[in-house]
Parts: C-alpha cells; structure tokens; sequence
C-alpha cells in the first residue's frame, strides 16, 4: 500500500493563520453563499466551507445577488449537472459587471475533470478562484491571495489520498448531521466519474469518527448519517464498516443511517447489524443500476442480478420491515430492449421504496464513454418513462401500506408545500407531513400515517399522556 499523505496539524494551524489574516482585512468580503449541487458528500464540504468562511469573519447571506462572495460547490455525475454549475457561473459574470468587488468561486467535482480548470482559467477570467477536491482545506489560503494579489486563483491539484482532520465547520442543524468516514472511490464503475474527480479510496480513522459522532451527541444530534462513495468498503486502522458501526451504535445516538453501500461489497457482518444494532434504521440505499447480468458486466459492477436479489432475502429474513432504495441508470450504451425488460423485472421482484433514474450520460474519461451506443435518445426516455411509471406505483403501495401504522418521526422542516405542518423521516426513511409548527424540528414526535400520496404520507400526531 502507497503511504498516505495527512495533512498535518501545522498544516492546519496555517490555514487558520489566513483565516485570521483575512479577518482583519478592511476590504474582505462580509458575507457569502454557497450553492451546494449534488450528493451529500458535497452537502457535507459545504459545512466546512460555511465554517471557514465564517472563521474568516462573514456571515451567511440567504440571498445569493446580495453576497459578496459567492460559491459554487459544483458535481459532476451528470452532463446536466456540469451543464447548470457552468450556466450559473456565466450568470454571474453579469452580476459582476454591476458589482465588480464581488468575488466568485467555483470548487468541488466538476473543477478537478481534466482540463477543465485550464478551460475555466481561459474562458472565464471573471472567477476570482478555481479550487479541487483535494485542496478544499486550502481555501482560506486562496481567498487570502485572491484579495491580495488582486488577481484570479486557479488551483486544482492532481494528488490524492489525504484525509483532512480539524477543519472548522458550520453545520446546517444540530439535530441530523452528516459524518464521512471515508473519501474517495476505487471501483471504476465504467460509466461513472468519481473515482477520477475525488481520488482513490482513504477511510478515516475509526477514533475520529467516534469522537466527532460523541461530540455530535453531546451537541444534541438525534440523528446522523456516515457518509462515502462506498461505505462497505471502508478500512480504518484495521477496523470494517461493520465494526465501526457497532462502536457508533453504542454511543446511544437515537438514529444511524449511512450510505452508499455497494452491493458487491455488502458484508454478512453487516446485514447482521440490522438485526442487532439498537440505533441503526431499518433503511438501506443500495444502488442497483440494472436488472442485467450482461449490462452490470459491462458496468464493470461486478455482482449479478441473482447475488443482489439473495442480498435483499437475506436484508429481509433479518429486518422484514427495511426499507430499500436504489439507483438505476437506463439506456447504458448497448442496453437492448430486452436488457432493459430486466431492470423492469428486477425492479417488480425487489419492490423498491424508491428508486432514483437516470438515463445514461457519457462522461469524458470514463471507459464507458467509449463504448457504442446506439439506441436513439428518444428510445432511452420512453424506457425510464416506463420505469419511473412502474417504480410510482410501487412506491404508492408501500406508503399505502405505512396507513394506520403509529410511527415515530424527527421532524426536520416546516413544509414548504402544506400551510401549518411539518415534516419529518419514519426510521424506514418515509417522509410525513402533519399539522404543526417550527418548534417541533428537531423533536421525536408520535404519529399515525392517515392517508398515502404520491412521494409522502400524510399523518396526524398522537399526543400520549406522561
Ligand atoms: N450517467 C447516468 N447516471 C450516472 N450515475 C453515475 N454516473 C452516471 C452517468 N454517467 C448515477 C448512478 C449513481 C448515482 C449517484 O448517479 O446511478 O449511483
Ligand atoms: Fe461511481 Fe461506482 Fe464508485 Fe459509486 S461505486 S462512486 S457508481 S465508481
């Protein structure tokens, strides 16, 4: 195994000498907002980011025209989500035509996809800073020099392997919080572009996750989520997944989710902790992405339709009541239709609470970009329309089963679509709204589900005496 560089405590220590420098600086910016696009991982750097940028002495600002300083945490996984980051970008060239002190920067996946950095550096000289993945925690150095050089910042480093400990943060609440526990992606599904963007796999040590999650808890977390690409395959200082969910689970947290687990990955020992662990929720993403033994092959997925289908018996024999969800790519280069009728087969068989679709988008870099394809775009959404239609009316029936149940639920939000309620997850990750209001979110409430709609359950709350 390659030695793995840390990033030292002096390291650190550094970036927070920048971040007291640009502190003290008249001309800073004073406030900022971040656009955060994509998965959780990048949810959770904008923690860090809101934290150093705090540290840094500005305030979040809700509306993005009126910052100082605005950042885009940009994804990748998709051409249309690259395709948004960039179309916002140009956006905001015009917004600095009126305000030409406002300084603009653009990090996260889509920064570290080859050539992209140069490209950004000579088309859109108006971003005042270009970061990567690798060099988040570099950030308060570059906003020192974009202030002080007076000219743009474009730093995107090749290297990979470090896990950063100790960077400041801001977290979105104090009740549901994210965790990583690993960075990083070694598997080269095929048609996928994160092992190139976010490096090669790295697992933090298990002490410091039990030490973040335990300060977590004293700040009053009810929930927390352990985030990776790949959670299943997480190694630290010798310890699996699973043993390191056993010593999270004993610091008594209410409620433990992770995700994303793979399939191929998904260890006996694991499926055993449903069974046992007292805070982990019966909920469990596992990305299936096709129902096709000859189309996983050429994802390079390397588990089949059968072994994923004995996973989910064997999820069930020990927790009958989890609930599964899944990623599914449609149209992947070559798919037939009869490829295709699998997925639809697959998705029938497991019965899915959810399922997220995509159509298949060739990334620059990836193997699978290379591949024929040649079944006409119209083709491919006729199938997901298929597959979204199916996937509906599975997902209805399994809210439609959560009917007249009493379910426990954390309420995160004031609904933003039902005047007067809030909603909030079941431990099977089903959302449900119900009358109340804001003083709840972040509280245990008990309900009972009255009535299923398309995505969520309605309920209403049962009040019980002391
Ligand atoms: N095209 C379409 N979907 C993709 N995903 C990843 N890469 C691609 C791609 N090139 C999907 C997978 C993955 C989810 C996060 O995004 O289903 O599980
Ligand atoms: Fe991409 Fe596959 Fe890694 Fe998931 S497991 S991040 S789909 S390469």
């Amino acid at each position: 195994m390659k030695d793995r560089p840390i990033v030292s405590m002096e390291e650190m220590e550094r970036q927070r000498e920048y971040m007291r420098l640009v502190r003290a600086m008249g001309h800073r910016p004073h406030s900022y907002h971040i656009v955060s696009m994509g998965c959780q991982m990048n949810e959770r750097d904008s923690e860090s980011i809101a934290g150093m940028l705090s540290e840094m002495g500005m305030v979040a600002q809700p509306v993005r025209e009126q910052a100082d300083l605005i950042l885009y945490n940009t994804c990748c996984v998709r051409e249309n989500a690259e395709n948004k980051a960039l179309g916002n970008v140009i956006w905001l060239k015009e917004l600095k035509k009126t305000r030409p002190e406002l300084m603009i920067c653009v990090g996260g996946c889509m920064t570290q996809e080859k050539d992209m950095a140069a490209m950004m550096k000579a088309r859109y000289p108006f971003i005042d800073l270009v970061y990567g993945t690798h060099n988040l925690y570099k950030l308060p150095e570059y906003v020192y020099r974009v202030l002080t050089e007076r000219r743009p910042v474009v730093e995107v480093m090749d290297i990979d392997g470090e896990v950063v400990e100790g960077m400041p943060e801001l977290r979105r609440n104090h009740f549901n919080a994210f965790v990583n526990i690993m960075y990083g992606c070694d598997n080269f599904c095929t048609y996928c572009i994160v092992p190139y963007v976010r490096g090669r796999e790295r697992s933090r040590e298990p002490g410091a996750v039990v030490e973040e999650c335990k300060r977590l808890r004293d700040e009053g977390a009810q929930e927390i989520m352990l985030l990776g690409q790949n959670v299943n395959s997480y190694r630290g200082g010798g310890a699996a997944f699973a043993d390191l969910l056993y010593q999270v689970d004993r610091l008594g947290i209410p409620r433990i989710r992770f995700m994303t687990s793979h399939p191929k990955d998904l260890s006996d020992e694991l499926i055993a902790a449903f069974g046992e662990l007292e805070h982990l929720m019966p909920q469990l993403h596992l990305p299936v992405q096709s129902g096709s033994n000859e189309v996983l092959k050429r994802m390079n997925r390397r588990y089949t339709r059968e072994h994923y289908l004995d996973l989910v018996k064997r999820l069930r024999a020990v927790k009958p009541e989890i609930g599964l969800t899944s990623d599914i790519i449609v149209g992947f280069p070559g798919e037939t239709l009869e490829q295709f009728e699998e997925t639809m087969s697959l998705v029938e068989a497991v019965r899915f609470d959810a399922a997220y679709t995509f159509i298949y988008s060739p990334r620059k870099g990836t193997r699978a970009a290379e591949y024929p394809d040649d079944t006409p775009y119209e083709v491919k959404s006729e199938r997901i329309q298929r597959l979204i239609d199916l996937q509906q009316a599975i997902s209805l029936e399994a809210l439609t089963a959560q009917v007249g149940r009493r379910e426990r639920v954390l309420v995160e939000a004031v609904s933003t679509r039902d005047a007067g309620s809030v909603g909030g997850k079941t431990p099977r990750g089903h959302m449900v709204n119900f009358p109340g209001d804001a003083s709840l979110i972040g509280h245990f409430v008990d309900a009972e589900i009255t009535s299923a709609g398309r995505n969520t359950l309605r309920g209403r709350r049962i009040i019980t005496e002391a």
